[in-house]
């Protein structure tokens, strides 16, 4: 079976790619590389010892996809199955940039919701986030909660990708990450951040690189046992495992999903985590709050342990040591 990736250069789609061949399907992907670089499409297959398609293509552009899907068809691979991850994802820039957000995100998604529907493609699954829920008010958040008021423009395109793709008729798995870390444990593929990076992981890791001085803590004052923020950070190779999951188990017309460990941790407890995981130290400053930053957020996944059969089984500790080996194998390169 021929699954087409849209953001299949990106960080999650490029690990989510290995899963996908490791797991016996074809892969192609379609990407502008407006935040990646074909370099990881080229690492994916030389991990996977398997060839993928890849076309350089805006999922905006609606004749460029379509071409997609019908080449592929005259190839006799016909596309039976799209896993989109292709968007902007800057929380920050989106404040800056609200339009561009709106029309890559939303206007990408319904070029390729219109798509799919022509060629009769029914099976999507679509990158959402934990930022749909906004400061959900009980914890952990399960998928009943309710969409409040986005927490950035960024936000909002995924509120309102949910909202299509619900009403689009397609069987969708719409799978809400919590915050995914780390890197494939071979250091050949990971994050590759341009310019400076807005996650915590990836400004970490340069800071102990020595590409940075130190690692301001966004706020000591929240009201959590040490002040500082709580998430759910899972590995992204098993956010990977979880797409195969939820191209094998998903049959509802339209089911959203949490993909979390279920457990919060805070800032400082990630940092003490690194310095464990890889004897390094990180050089780092308590500072104040960031602006739109929630204050906790961890997932309830049972639902996706249930229905997926999926659970995140690696570690923190682990996905810090694969995050720091990926840092230092892009120091090297
Ligand atoms: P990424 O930027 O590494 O990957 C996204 C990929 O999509 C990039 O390769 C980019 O070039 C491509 N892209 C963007 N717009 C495109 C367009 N119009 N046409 C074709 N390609 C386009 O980001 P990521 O971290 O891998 O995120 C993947 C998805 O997961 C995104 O939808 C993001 O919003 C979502 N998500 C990410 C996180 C996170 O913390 N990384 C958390 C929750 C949700
Ligand atoms: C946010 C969004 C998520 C989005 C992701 C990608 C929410 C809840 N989540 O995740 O949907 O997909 O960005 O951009 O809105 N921190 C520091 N110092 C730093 C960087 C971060 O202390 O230099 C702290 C933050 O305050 C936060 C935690 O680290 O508490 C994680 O931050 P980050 O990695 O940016 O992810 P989120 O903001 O949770």
């Amino acid at each position: 079976m021929t699954v087409l990736v849209t953001g299949g250069a990106g960080y999650i789609g490029s690990h989510t790619c290995v899963a996908l061949v490791e797991s016996g399907y074809d892969v192609v992907v379609v990407d502008n590389l407006s935040n990646s670089d074909v370099t990881m499409v080229e690492s994916v297959v030389e991990l996977s010892d398997h060839s993928i398609g890849f076309y350089e293509v805006d999922i905006c552009d609606e004749k460029a996809l379509e071409s997609v899907f019908k080449e592929q068809s005259s190839q006799g691979c016909p596309i039976e199955a799209v896993v989109h991850f292709a968007a902007l994802k800057s929380v920050s820039e989106s404040f800056e940039k609200p339009k561009l957000y709106h029309a890559n995100n939303v206007g990408g998604t319904e070029a390729l919701i219109k798509v799919m529907k022509s060629n009769g493609v029914e099976k999507l699954v679509f990158s959402s986030s934990c930022t749909v829920y906004g400061q959900p008010e009980e914890m952990p958040v399960d998928e009943s909660a309710p969409f409040l008021l986005a927490e950035s423009p960024y936000g909002e395109t995924k509120q309102k990708c949910e909202k299509m793709i619900s009403k689009s008729g397609l069987t969708a798995a719409i799978l809400r990450y919590f915050n995914p870390i780390g890197a494939h444990s071979s250091a050949k593929i990971g994050e590759l951040p341009i310019g400076v990076p807005n996650n915590l992981i990836p400004f970490l890791c340069q800071v102990v690189a020595g590409l940075r001085p130190e690692l301001i803590v966004f706020g000591d004052d929240y009201p959590t046992e040490d002040g500082s923020c709580i998430r759910d950070y899972l590995h992204v190779c098993d956010l990977a495992d979880a797409h195969v999951a939820a191209l094998e188990n998903h049959s509802k017309s339209i089911r959203a999903y949490n993909l979390g460990t279920g457990k919060g941790t805070s800032v400082l407890e990630v940092i003490a985590s690194f310095e464990n995981a890889t004897g390094e130290k990180v050089p780092f400053k308590l500072g104040p709050r960031r602006e739109g930053d929630i204050i906790s957020i961890w997932a309830n996944p049972s639902r996706a342990q249930a229905e997926l059969k999926w659970t995140a089984k690696r570690t923190i500790k682990e996905a810090l040591g694969d995050a720091w080996r990926w840092q230092k194998e892009l120091v090297s390169k």
